[in-house]
């Protein structure tokens, strides 16, 4: 295990700052991102193809996981540009120099590539149709992967939370403080993940990926995988299991999509189905409302 050098992008956001705690027994972590702190070991700016390509010459590492995107859904639409650099355009770089060195590359997407036109949890295979930029750029980083190829996994998760960084929880927990009546879409129809889980799954894949494995079978294995936890629900009711955690509990309205027009289209129904994880690692994460509890207790 020890002689894995691991280069983790984005030590910053949710779900790498989570990342950067869990991987460390798997082997030599090597923290890059935009800007400095003391997370960051490594300059590396996502815009920046030079960047990409000489920190990943430099460190040469085994494995490259990237937690970093651009995940601002709504300012996508007026970036468009800036979010397919950094969500397309550098995936491919980076899995371009990912195969150079044979090394694997961990990557997540999103279940906004889907239009929510299903009734039932989406599959890997389901037919893809992102309706705004964030979910295109997504995409355009799930298709740069795959068409470049080698050992990569590409996990889509949704709806991701913590106690960190900018999220559907910690907005709810400020808007309760502040707010006596809070109005919260309740059509749209998804499945809350704890970042901490997201990285929890992550380690135990490569952990997996280390002792029982051969590189073939890596190989064999490389694709997309869907990752979230289970059970669905809306918007309205999230807001209500972590308003009930709260000391001022303001009255909570449901309204439709209709009624919160933001720029960017969201898909009505974003379920993903877990089961070629759970059958291909054995990995099934709790219920939504199980994982907020536990994220609330820690
Ligand atoms: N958030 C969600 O609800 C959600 C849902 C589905 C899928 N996902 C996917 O899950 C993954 C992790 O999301 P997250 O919520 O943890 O993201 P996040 O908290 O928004 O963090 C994103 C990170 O990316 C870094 N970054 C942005 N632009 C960069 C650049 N040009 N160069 C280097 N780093 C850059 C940011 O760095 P700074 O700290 O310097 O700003 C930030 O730390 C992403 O692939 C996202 O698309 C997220």
């Amino acid at each position: 295990m020890s002689n894995k050098r691991i280069l983790l992008i984005g030590p910053n956001g949710q779900v790498g700052w989570e990342l950067l705690r869990c991987v460390q027994p798997l082997g030599h972590v090597i923290a890059a991102g935009r800007n400095q702190n003391e997370q960051i070991q490594v300059h590396l700016d996502l815009t920046n193809p030079d960047s990409i390509r000489r920190v990943v010459r430099e460190v040469k590492p085994t494995i490259i996981i990237n937690a970093a995107a651009y995940t601002a859904v709504d300012k996508a639409e007026k970036e468009s540009e800036l979010a397919y650099t950094i969500n397309g355009t550098a995936l491919g770089i980076l899995a371009e120099e990912s195969q150079r060195l044979k090394a694997l590359l961990i990557h997540y997407s999103t279940d906004y590539v889907f239009d929510g036109s299903y009734t039932q949890p989406y599959i890997e295979t389901d037919t893809v149709k992102p309706l705004g930029v964030y979910g295109a750029s997504k995409l355009a980083g799930e298709q740069a992967i795959q068409s470049v190829g080698g050992h990569y996994f590409i996990l889509r998760t949704a709806w991701v939370y913590g106690l960190r960084g900018n999220n559907f929880l910690l907005t709810m927990q400020r808007l309760a403080k502040e707010r006596d009546e809070l109005k919260i879409v309740a059509d749209q129809i998804g499945a809350p993940t704890w970042s901490r889980m997201i990285a929890q799954a992550t380690t135990n894949i490569l952990a997996q990926l280390d002792t029982s494995l051969c590189q073939v079978d890596i190989e064999a294995l490389s694709g997309i995988y869907h990752l979230t936890c289970a059970g669905e629900t809306n918007w309205f009711e999230f807001a209500k299991a972590i308003i009930i955690h709260e000391n001022k509990q303001p009255n909570i309205l449901p309204i439709t999509t209709d009624e919160y027009p933001a720029p960017a289209k969201r898909p009505t129904y974003s379920v993903l189905s877990n089961t070629k994880i759970a059958e291909t690692f054995g990995i099934k994460l709790p219920t939504w409302d199980k994982a907020l509890e536990l994220c609330l207790l820690s």
